[in-house]
């Protein structure tokens, strides 16, 4: 199997050299191969969603290296680790952060139209993927009028709009009752496992995490 995603010997230290200073990673390394779904499982405070933010390229390790696809990140420019992150990471929340102001349609839209896609492209594209995860008839709703499981499904759709390479999520259903939080699990495997996407999912419920094909542990900021 070829590796979709690759972090080797990551450190992460916040308010480096000042007080309070925590290090949270301390050499860890993973890899995620191609179609493969693992799950990472750590206590609160751990460190998961620091991990995610650098697999994803939303922040940058104090030392170590990222590779997404095969391709190195670290020597990347700003733009270019931008335009990589769009083309190929898909990130989900565990609170779905969708834009308030606009429906769940164009939520799905606009991260499609700033990667360059047409405006009745995106459109249908988002239709496909609202319907797959049961939202199509709320399209038109904002998401304060949805429900806390509804909202996380279109953000899952937003994060698999430009048909990513890679799917990271933080808890994507950590913020939702037991019975809500199985169900749109389901939803979410259902999907990856349909586009035979790469992914790594934080959970801290194991019974979730039994679910994915993999599951490895954070632990004293290294991966076991
Ligand atoms: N911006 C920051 N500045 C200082 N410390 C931080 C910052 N972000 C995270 N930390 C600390 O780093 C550690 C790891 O945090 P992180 O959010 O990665 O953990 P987590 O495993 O995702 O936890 P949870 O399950 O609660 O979401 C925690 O001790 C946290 O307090
Ligand atoms: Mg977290």
């Amino acid at each position: 199997m070829s590796e979709m995603l690759v972090l080797d010997g990551l450190t992460k230290a916040y308010n480096r050299g000042k007080p309070g200073e925590v290090t949270v990673l301390r050499g860890a390394t993973l890899s995620v191969g191609t179609g493969e779904v693992v799950a990472l499982v750590a206590p609160s405070g751990a460190g998961k969603s620091t991990l995610l933010h650098i697999a994803g390229l939303l922040d940058t390790p104090d030392e170590g290296r990222v590779a997404i696809g095969g391709m190195a990140m670290e020597g990347l420019r700003d733009r270019a680790r931008t335009e990589a992150r769009r083309r190929e990471v898909g990130f989900i929340y565990q609170f779905h952060h969708l834009l308030p102001e606009f429906t769940a349609l164009e939520n799905v839209v606009l991260p499609q139209l700033a990667n360059g896609v047409a405006r009745r492209e995106a459109e249908a594209r988002a239709r496909d993927l609202l319907g797959r995860v049961g939202v199509g008839p709320r399209e038109g709703h904002r998401p304060a009028a949805l429900s806390g499981g509804e909202q996380q499904r279109v953000a899952f759709c937003r994060a698999l709009a430009n048909a990513p390479r890679l799917l990271l999520a933080d808890e994507p259903t950590g913020n939702l009752d037991p019975g809500t939080s199985d169900q749109v699990f389901g939803v979410l495997m259902d999907l990856v496992r349909g586009t035979g996407l790469s992914a790594l999912i934080a959970t801290h419920n194991l019974e979730l995490a039994a679910r994915m094909d993999r599951v490895v542990r954070l632990d004293a900021g290294r991966v076991v």
